[in-house]
């Protein structure tokens, strides 16, 4: 029941030889760049918070050749093939996809980079929204795609931030850093640790074999451009602006209880989602810094209720999801589960021993089926590579 990732060289062949049909080239360039799963740090990336990310290793890869024009022709699989001129300013357009494209190509010609016409294929094994990062893993790669094509090395974080800049800008999704810091940072064998207030990531090792990742799709598809996820975040905004101080990293319970009648419910919950959001997160991270797992299904499951009660972002079937692999319990090799991602549908993660990953997601593929009738995907990920070239 568990789902193999296809390697990344099977993922280059694709890509090479897609682009070999669909355009008549061979590459001389091949990028690729992973997605993400959360671990725990869920919607506190825009306010200040910690996140506990891992790259996975599912990966979007893209072949490419110059081709002596000033226009980009991209192919990607199942779809029509689409044009961009390069010598001129961006505008957002059709198809929806091409706008990650878009942002990115703007992104390089604001720091004044002339980009030589090139075409392209781009193939993916990150499933489409899953709540596992498909577009930043596209922006990732095509960004260090660029990067190869005007024989440039950016700074990790300055590619990651232009990658984040063209979401906002070009897909209209007003987004954190997590994702694209996620997909650019990504080392093997290691979570991520992102300070969102300092910007800075920190390299959590994860070198214990028998400790596995199952994420689960429940293949309920949301879409964050439609205006939950810039609605929860304007909350939060509106929250810290009651409590009136800079930064959500210097506000305590005490201060959100002392604002509960101003503001009201709603923003009292999201306030209370951030402050315990950010105090779960650190404490998971000495679990893993310290090998103790004692306590982190409970900083899982409180992470999920939080989420599912206060930010209100779950479901009923990543509710259903995260109840299945609860069931299965320590007993059964699941040390914690939770939604993961920017939620309204979309992936759980759950930790838990590699010796029963087999038998945990085919209880968990089963269970799901029969309660929702929906074939949902499993697949079992350690942590991947980061965006470079092949
Ligand atoms: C989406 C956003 C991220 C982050 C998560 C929720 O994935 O792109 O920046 O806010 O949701 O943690």
């Amino acid at each position: 029941m568990l789902e193999s990732n296809k390697t990344l060289s099977d993922l280059a062949s694709d890509a090479r030889s897609n682009l070999k049909s669909t355009f008549g080239v061979d590459s001389t360039l091949v990028a690729a760049a992973p997605g993400r799963v959360n671990l725990i740090g869920e919607h506190i990336d825009y306010c200040d918070g910690f996140v506990l990310p891992l790259a996975i290793e599912r990966y979007v890869v893209i072949a490419a050749r110059p081709n002596d024009s000033s226009t980009a022709r991209i192919g990607s699989t199942g779809l029509d093939p689409i044009e961009l001129d390069l010598s001129d300013r961006q505008e957002i357009g059709t198809p929806k996809w091409s706008n990650y494209l878009r942002g990115v190509i703007q992104g390089f010609l604001d720091l004044n980079y002339a980009i030589p016409g090139f075409d392209a294929f781009i193939v993916s094994s990150v499933p489409l929204g899953a709540g596992l990062s498909s577009s930043a893993a596209l922006e990732c790669c095509f960004a260090t795609l660029l990067e190869g094509l005007v024989d440039t090395v950016l700074p990790t974080a300055d590619k990651a931030l232009l990658a984040q800049k063209a979401e906002h800008d070009y897909a209209r999704v007003p987004c954190g850093i997590m994702d694209q810091f996620t997909s650019t940072f990504g080392v093997k064998d290691h979570l991520i640790l992102i300070d969102c207030r300092s910007g800075e990531p920190e390299m959590v090792p994860f070198p214990d074999p028998s400790l596995s990742i199952i994420v689960a799709n429940t293949d309920v598809s949301h879409d964050l451009s439609d205006g939950g996820y810039g609605e929860r975040r304007k909350d939060t905004e509106d929250g810290l602006g009651l409590i009136a101080k800079e930064s959500w990293r210097d506000v305590t319970m005490n201060d959100v209880y002392a604002k509960r009648d101003e503001m009201g419910d709603r923003i009292f919950r999201r306030s209370r989602h951030v402050v315990t959001e950010i105090a779960r997160t650190m404490e998971a991270v000495e679990a893993f810094k310290t090998g103790d797992f004692s306590n982190i299904g409970t900083l899982m499951a409180g992470s999920h209720r939080s989420l599912r009660d206060d930010f209100e972002v779950s479901c009923d079937e990543l509710d259903l999801m995260v109840g299945l692999a609860k069931e299965i319990g320590f007993e059964g090799g699941v040390l914690g589960a939770r939604m993961t991602g920017g939620g309204f549908g979309g992936s759980t993660v759950t930790l838990c021993r590699t010796a029963n990953t087999d038998a945990i997601a085919t209880q968990m593929h089963e269970r799901y089926q029969e309660e929702t009738g929906i074939k949902p995907l499993l697949f079992a990920t350690r942590p991947g590579i980061g965006a470079h070239l092949i």
